[in-house]
């Protein structure tokens, strides 16, 4: 979700922070003073060093052009390439995609575009209709999974794959997604339900074949693998919750399924070739009717409503509730109304149906959708892979992003076999190791080191939790938020992406930013800073003072022995976002320089086949200064830097020492910025075809800073892209799509190099 609204303007319906916990803030433990003793390369390999020392490395193909042109073969010549070779850009508030020298990029498709043969092209003037057979809006976390010339799955696919992608939500304005409707829309309740019957389905998931038969990457309009999931798609709950009494409404009396999945945010890849996708901020989609808490007789589900961030009387995000009386309005209204005691004549367990990690066979469109309830409830990011080794049991690691909201992790009970890899029945390899297993959730410790504390329904922190009794182990992955609460999860600055990298196993989280930062917790809603989140700092944006921590960092993990089983780890942070020219003691504590300075890091993933980690922004802070962007980076190892002691002045005048711990500052060859998106943008989800040669990044909304009572005089609009790129209909004065793109390197070299 955008930022926009986080540094300083418009209220977001969710991203604010529901945790009135009183989880410790380590003000009790500031003042330890361990040692690095042991701290540094415990237990974790160093391949990474060899990796990514900044050596140049030949590719193993020397063919640097497309293979398609059919000449006489010559001997290949193998280009020297060098990881983040190319030139770093500079910042840019340019309406365009900006990317270094020798790269060169094309628009892949864009929102309603259509996705079937019958669809017609999208004219892109608030007359489009048929939004279940065209991509959604806001395209986001997106996966590439190979297909060889049969249609079958395949791990080497240069040239053919399906891309299984997100659409999160959609720019809006006064409850009108206003792009998408001829005059803007309605911005008061009722919105008529044309309208309505456009903005749901442009929310999802989308499958989609992109082939390289021409020569270079296109969406293939007519294939048969394309598909839409929306928020009105039968999908199938699984893990603890399936039939459980809390997932009972009209639709599913029995428990075992829902509608749609929504907000969909970060992926994930597994191992066995399916998707992951990240439920976020879903809640505010809801309503609940002031009266509500009285009618539930003021039960534990209001407590739950509360820290999921649906009190009563709070509005949606868009009246989708208010088109009509037919079930597919009124499921939106999250409310007993009914008399029954079990829920199933009414919508008030419908919330419980949102919030989880989903998984989806892109290469299968006939099973549905199956929501992965055991790896917990909450604001999903992304879900990242431990590495995989035969015998052990695999760890998935997940983010909630909301303010002052906790890093998680799933252990599965089943140990993995190779063989699962190769499966064709994906989605019970799926049940096999999401459904049975452990969820934990991160306590990071002052001395750099960290606890993965169980959320069991037999741990002794939640059977005397009063504030919330848990009823069993589903009551526990549907509230997992309260659970967290109740075993004292540290406070984290939202956490986004997780990624791992592939040469050593560690776990990387972008936490975005925080304005709940303080030094002294002054509300129930505010984290005091801690050694995990250690900055409270000031940032000017034009005359607006941004407090608490408005660039956010990436904070890293190395679980001990490298076991994804283990319950502790060692953790330090890979870099603090910042302006190059801020305080380089308090807040540029990476020394970015500015060729990398960047705030509010969101997307992140390790590129499988150079192995750079790609950091991508959604950012409302520096965007005075630059649109978002994304970013190269080389990986080190937890505790490749050094400790950082920081103070600061309470309201009473006494000290508050916060040490934290700095990963190795990066050098002009270890991080660059490599594309500045257009105007109004946050830049999110990237996949590359496995040669490293082909990128797909997603631009998500463009020109999200139009106001609606703009919407007749094109001139106004923040941005034109990808229109006054040449692509689709519009050109200077179009509307903004949001869109995927495709990055090559005009050598044929690898991305990044
Ligand atoms: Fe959808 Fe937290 O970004
Ligand atoms: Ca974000
Ligand atoms: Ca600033
Ligand atoms: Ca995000």
């Amino acid at each position: 979700m955008s930022n926009r609204s986080k540094f300083p303007t418009k209220i977001d319906l969710d991203d604010i922070g529901y945790n009135t916990s009183d989880n410790p803030s380590f003000t009790n433990i500031l003042e330890t003073r361990l040692s690095r003793r042991g701290f540094v390369l415990g237990g974790v390999g160093s391949g990474a060093l060899a990796l990514f020392g900044g050596v140049s490395i030949a590719t193993l193909s020397g063919c640097n052009s497309d293979d398609d042109s059919s000449s006489t073969p010559t001997t290949p010549t193998a280009p020297t390439e060098k990881l983040l070779g190319f030139t770093a850009i500079a910042k840019s508030l340019a309406d365009m995609v900006v990317l270094p020298a020798g790269y060169t990029y094309s628009v892949l498709c864009a929102l309603g575009d259509p996705l079937s043969a019958s669809t017609p092209a999208y004219k892109n003037d608030g007359s489009d209709t048929d939004f279940d057979n065209r991509f959604g809006d806001h395209h986001d976390g997106m996966e590439y999974f190979g297909l060889d010339a049969s249609g079958k799955p395949s791990t080497t696919s240069t040239d053919r794959a399906l891309i299984a992608m997100n659409h999160e939500a959609t720019t809006d304005e006064k409850l009108s997604s206003f792009f998408l409707h001829t005059n803007g829309g309605t911005s008061t309740l009722p919105r008529p339900a044309s309208e309505v019957d456009k903005e749901v389905p442009i929310h999802g998931i989308a499958v989609v074949e992109v082939s390289k038969a021409s020569g270079s990457f296109k969406y293939v309009q007519n294939s048969s693998f394309n598909r839409r999931i929306t928020p009105l798609t039968p999908v199938e709950i699984h893990g603890p919750a399936r039939g459980n009494a809390l997932l009972k409404t009209k639709y599913s009396t029995d428990g075992t399924t829902t509608r749609g999945t929504l907000n969909n945010c970060g992926t994930g890849r597994t191992p066995w070739g399916t998707l992951l996708s990240g439920e976020e901020n879903w809640s505010g989609y809801f309503t609940r009717p002031t009266g509500d808490d009285a009618a539930r007789g003021n039960d534990k589900s209001v407590t739950s409503l509360k820290r999921y961030g649906r009190s009563e009387g709070a509005a949606s995000r868009h009246g989708w509730e208010s088109a009509g009386s037919e079930d597919k309005y009124a499921r939106w209204i999250n409310a007993k109304t009914g008399t029954s005691v079990d829920g199933t004549d009414d919508y008030r367990n419908e919330l419980n149906g949102m919030g989880y990690i989903v998984e989806l066979d892109p290469y299968d469109k006939t099973k549905a959708v199956r929501k992965r309830t055991a790896l917990g409830r909450f604001a999903h990011e992304s879900a990242a892979f431990s590495r995989q080794v035969v015998g052990k049991p695999l760890a998935v690691y997940q983010g909630d992003d909301a303010r002052n909201e906790y890093i998680y992790k799933w252990v599965s009970t089943a140990t993995w076999s190779a063989a699962d890899a190769n499966a064709t029945d994906r989605l019970a390899v799926g049940d096999k190791y999401l459904n049975d297993g452990k969820l934990y959730v991160a306590r990071f410790n002052a001395d750099g080191t960290g606890n993965w504390v169980e959320l069991s329904i037999t741990n002794p922190a939640l059977t005397a939790y009063t504030t919330y009794p848990f009823a069993d182990q589903a009551d526990v992955s549907v509230n997992s938020r309260v659970a967290g609460d109740a075993v004292g999860a540290t406070k984290m600055d939202r956490p986004e992406w997780c990624a791992v990298n592939p040469a050593n196993g560690e776990i990387y989280f972008t936490l975005t930013n925080n304005s709940n930062r303080k030094v002294d917790a002054t509300s129930s809603s505010h984290a005091v800073v801690d050694s995990a989140n250690p900055r409270y700092y000031t940032d000017v944006k034009g005359t607006t003072n941004q407090t608490g921590n408005p660039n956010g960092h990436i904070i890293r993990i190395a679980e001990t022995n490298g076991e994804t089983a283990a319950i502790t780890f060692k953790w330090d942070v890979f870099l603090f976002g910042a302006e190059s020219t801020a305080d380089g003691t308090k807040v540029n504590i990476s020394g970015l320089t500015a060729d990398q300075d960047f705030s509010s890091p969101d997307g992140l993933a390790f590129a499988p086949s150079t192995g750079i980690c790609w950091i991508q922004t959604d950012d409302g802070a520096y965007t005075d200064v630059t649109n978002c962007m994304m970013l190269a980076a080389l990986p080190g190892l937890v505790g490749d830097g050094s400790k950082v002691s920081l103070s600061y002045t309470k309201a009473d005048g006494t000290q508050l020492a916060v040490n934290t711990y700095a990963g190795k500052k990066p050098t002009a060859d270890t991080l660059k910025r490599f594309l500045v998106g257009s105007a109004a943008c946050e830049i999110t989800g990237m996949c590359e075809t496995p040669d490293g040669k082909t990128m797909f990044v997603n631009i998500q909304h463009p020109g999200e800073t139009t106001k609606m009572a703009d919407i007749a005089d094109p001139t106004k609009y923040t941005s034109h892209w990808p229109g006054n790129f040449g692509y689709g209909a519009g050109g200077a004065n179009a509307r903004p799509r949001s869109a995927t793109i495709v990055i090559t390197k005009t050598n044929g070299g690898r991305i990044g190099t």
